[in-house]
């Protein structure tokens, strides 16, 4: 679904899978301000939770994504295998975690940017189903979350990090007219079912990743086949060659909050 045309009252903002390692920070050094000016994008959304070696996410690490021209990033369960970021995640206001993990954990889950007299707000969920983590309901707290946002703007995306394909389409007809879009992050593979919602809420099941995509989910192949083969964790290598950049590029009506066009970007770094 496209939408091309700008007009005063309309919001674009570009949400981006997963960096993974090395090859998904080099596509962002080369490529990621060039694209937000293709798109003439507002702002930049980008899930950080693979970035370092596709475990975690460091703090210098986040310096250069806003850098590359991020203005918020959004993670997921990997984003507590390096520790070093914990400080960060209660210091910096557009890097988020999670909103429904349980109290008492460092970070927050959402913040709001502003642009031109326009404001967005970002929100991360994660799923409960297949996701082996413990946390709160992600459907009270995005309701909770969504509501309280809503008193500050209409504008409001949605970084839902699941696995479930169920849980995500079902978050999505929850939260329907009361944000503006729900993305799918964490599958690392981008979905071809793009949609809005009744209520003006745009919907993709996963954005896909800012990674290599010839590997397993942005893995070297070999090392991942074993995992599989015989259930032992070896250890994943991220698949050095040049990534891919996967997202979404969304345009919101800023005066009702809807969204009035999802198209599914995929941009091949070193074209
Ligand atoms: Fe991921
Ligand atoms: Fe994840």
């Amino acid at each position: 679904m496209q939408d091309n045309k700008k007009t005063e009252d309309s919001l674009r903002v570009l949400i981006l899978g997963d960096i993974i390692g090395h090859p998904g920070m080099r596509a962002l050094f080369t490529s990621l301000k060039g694209l937000k000016k293709e798109h003439k994008a507002d702002f930049v959304v980008i899930n950080g939770e693979n970035a370092a070696d596709g475990f975690g996410l460091l703090p210098n690490q986040v310096d250069e994504i806003f850098n590359y021209g991020a203005d918020v990033i959004t993670t997921g369960n990997h984003i507590w295998q390096k520790e070093e970021i914990y400080p960060t995640l209660d210091r910096v206001n557009n890097l988020l975690r999670p909103s429904n993990y349980p109290s008492g954990v460092p970070g927050h889950g959402d913040c709001v940017v502003e642009f031109r007299g326009i404001k967005l707000a970002v929100l991360n969920l994660q799923g409960r189903v297949r996701m082996s983590v413990n946390s709160e309901c992600p459907f009270k707290q995005g309701l909770k979350d969504a509501r309280r946002l809503r008193s500050i703007t209409k504008n409001i995306v949605v970084d839902f990090h699941a696995e479930d394909v169920t849980e995500k389409e079902a978050l999505a007809e929850y939260l329907d007219g009361k944000v503006s879009a729900v993305v799918g992050t964490h599958t690392h593979i981008q979905t071809a079912d793009e949609r809005i919602l009744e209520g003006g809420t745009s919907y993709i099941s996963d954005i896909g990743m800012t990674g290599p995509v010839n590997g397993i989910i942005g893995s070297d192949p070999e090392s991942a086949i074993k995992r599989v083969i015989y259930s032992v964790p070896y250890k994943s290598q991220v698949l050095d060659e040049d990534a891919e950049i996967q997202g979404v590029l969304i345009t919101i009506d800023s005066s009702t909050g809807r969204s009035t066009s999802i198209e599914r970007i995929v941009y091949k770094s070193g074209q």
